[in-house]
């Protein structure tokens, strides 16, 4: 099946000079929940603003279910429903005006039957009546999110929905997308919560400085996080694997001062205590022991640290 979102060396630089997108290729299926992490200034508005129109890319191709964004603006435009990172609404307007207004903005005939559903699946409907300015911050962003559900959009951008946000709003948040994708919405969302990229995603992109550095599926990423890794330090280096431990599939380093070895932390043997005997019984001497896990973070902070 042909990618809903499909990006093409896709370059930014503000006119500052600044380069915020250097050269993105990412696609993204029908009906997934893509969880976007970088960090802040990493490029995830700009990405997102580029799709959806608001920003003018510098130069490559974005295609939304098969349409560009570009020169088929407004039939793209129609289906990319956007959750902005930044509270943007007319205080003046009530509720349930600003979210029928937005269904119509976007060529829709009226639905008030929907827009009653949404509002009640935000806990926004005893609300429908409030003027924006009298609602609290969380509040306002369940109108946000209401305003992108309002023209049933097929693939929905979240920029961040969580960020400082109370635990309520993120928990409707999350069920609300869940219910989404069963209902066959294409989810991307932008966040720096690890966490909550584990909890909801299928795939993980990770974003830094402009560039994508990996995209996974969630499953193989978690698979990586469940390694562990022991290393043996030997009193005398090896030069090779002693032939009594070929089949534990260790490996040497430093010199053949260590023993590598690599077992799967969630698996019930481990093999660590046979490795062990089978150690002493080949007259190797240990001078320490150490192990190591690598989790989503540890992989996140290597991708995206500073300096590397
Ligand atoms: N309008 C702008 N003019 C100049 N630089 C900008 C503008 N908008 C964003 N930037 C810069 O581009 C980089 C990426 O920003 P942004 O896309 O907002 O990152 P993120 O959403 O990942 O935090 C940042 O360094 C930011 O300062
Ligand atoms: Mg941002």
């Amino acid at each position: 099946m042909a990618p809903i979102v499909s990006i093409r060396n896709l370059t930014k630089s503000y006119a500052s000079g600044f380069q915020a997108l250097k050269g993105v290729d990412l696609d993204i299926e029908e009906g997934e929940i893509l969880a976007l992490l970088g960090p802040n200034g990493a490029g995830k508005t700009t990405m997102i603003s580029i799709i959806c129109g608001i920003v003018t890319p510098s130069g490559g191709s974005v295609t939304v279910a098969g349409s560009d964004i570009l020169t088929d603006y407004r039939k793209t435009r129609a289906i990319i429903g956007l959750v902005p990172q930044e509270l943007t609404l007319d205080a003046f307007e009530t509720v349930w005006n600003t979210v029928a207004f937005s269904r119509g903005l976007h060529g829709c005939p009226p639905n008030p039957a929907l827009i009653e559903r949404i509002l009640r699946d935000l806990s926004l409907y005893d609300k429908k009546d409030t003027m924006l300015r009298h609602l609290s911050g969380g509040m306002r962003r369940r109108v946000l999110i209401a305003k992108a559900l309002s023209y049933e959009p097929k693939v929905l951008f979240l920029d961040e929905p969580t960020a400082g946000v109370d635990v309520s709003l993120r928990k409707d948040m999350w069920q609300l997308v869940e219910r989404l994708r069963a209902s066959g919405v294409t989810i991307i969302l932008t966040t720096h919560y690890i966490e909550e990229a584990e909890e909801i995603a299928d795939r993980i992109g990770v974003i830094n400085h402009g560039q994508i550095l990996l995209v996974e599926d969630k499953k193989a990423l978690m698979a990586k996080l469940g390694r562990k890794q022991m290393t043996v330090e030997l009193a005398e280096p090896l030069t090779a694997v002693p032939d009594a431990l070929s089949s534990y599939g260790v490996t040497l380093a430093e010199g053949g001062g260590q023993l590598v070895y690599e077992f799967d932390a969630s698996g019930e043997r481990t093999g660590i205590s046979s490795l062990l005997s089978a150690l002493s019984q080949a007259g190797l001497r240990v001078r320490d022991i150490s192990t190591e896990q690598s989790s989503l973070e540890d992989i996140f902070v290597e991708l995206v640290g500073e300096g590397r």
